[in-house]
């Protein structure tokens, strides 16, 4: 079935589309998000944001999570992960869906999500395949808005350090980000692939994961995924829609649980 890209939109708007977005540091997830909230109006919530906001702010959370954000570059705990995630998904905002921006990046995460949410909670995963080497050549590049979040590129967008960020109304300013540094960045690496492995392999099990090859431009990538998207939204259309699944999360106490009985 072939559907039209404003009946694509429309159904965004109205019924419940959940995308889950997983790829190394630098694959482009933050880029492809805002293409989606443009294209779509698909929110985005990215766990790295949320958890710079509350670095930021100071919270418990954020003091938990400072260092092995800003100077490890490794994964903070899934408990913590799945709470920021959870809360997130019960604003207005996403009531009628998401996209994940790094939200599940160990398999416990994932299951942590099936439990809370069902296991066909999600109607696709992106991975945004991506050589390191590319990497590190783009995140040494990278400006990022101090509001938004919005990524940049000094050689894509030739922004500089203290220009305003282009997002309509934001009015943030470019810098770069903390854990862009090239250690960091290594660390952030590593920790991909070794935990990414089995997390992948559970979506491609489920026959949910959506791969590109993150080598392309953005334009060409946003195309792909357009596709993935319409698509998506095709197969609901085939089943009667009944409204917006409903999703609850009623015991936050089960979120610390082991999902692997
Ligand atoms: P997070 O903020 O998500 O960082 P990340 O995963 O390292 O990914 P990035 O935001 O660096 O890259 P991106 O894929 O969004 O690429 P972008 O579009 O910006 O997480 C930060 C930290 O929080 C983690 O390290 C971890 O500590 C913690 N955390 C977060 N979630 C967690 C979880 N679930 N569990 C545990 N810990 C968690 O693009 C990068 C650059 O490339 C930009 O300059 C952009 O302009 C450019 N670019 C994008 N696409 C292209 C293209 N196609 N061609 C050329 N250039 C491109
Ligand atoms: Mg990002």
């Amino acid at each position: 079935m072939v559907i039209k890209s404003e009946e694509s939109q429309i159904y965004v708007k109205r019924n419940q589309l959940n995308i889950a977005g997983i790829g190394l540091p630098g694959s482009g997830k933050g880029t492809q998000g805002m293409h989606l909230k443009s294209k779509y109006g698909l929110h985005s919530i990215s766990t790295g944001e949320l958890l710079r906001s509350h670095i930021e702010q100071g919270t418990e959370i954020g003091k938990l999570a400072k260092h092995i954000v800003e100077v490890e570059g490794k994964l903070v705990p899934d408990e913590l992960i799945v709470k920021i995630y959870s809360e997130e998904l019960l604003k207005p905002n996403f009531r009628y869906g998401h996209f994940g921006d790094g939200t599940g990046r160990r398999l416990n995460q994932y299951l942590s999500y099936e439990k809370m949410l069902g296991e066909d909670f999600y109607d696709g995963a992106i991975y945004f395949n991506l050589h390191p080497d590319v990497v590190r050549e783009r995140l040494l590049g990278r400006l990022c808005c101090n509001e938004c979040g919005a990524p940049y590129n000094i050689k894509e967008h030739g922004v500089r350090v203290g220009d305003k960020c282009r997002v309509i109304g934001c009015g943030g300013t470019l810098q770069p980000r903390s854990d862009d540094k090239l250690e960091r960045i290594e660390n952030r690496i590593s920790e991909f692939e070794k935990n990414s492995p089995e997390y992948l392999e559970h979506l491609r099990r489920k026959g949910i994961l959506w791969e590109v090859d993150s080598t392309m431009k953005p334009a060409q990538i946003s195309h792909i995924i357009n596709g993935f998207v319409d698509n998506a939204i095709a197969k609901k259309l085939n089943t009667p829609i009944l409204g917006p699944k409903h999703f609850h999360i009623t015991d936050l106490s089960k979120l610390g649980e082991k999902t692997d009985e």
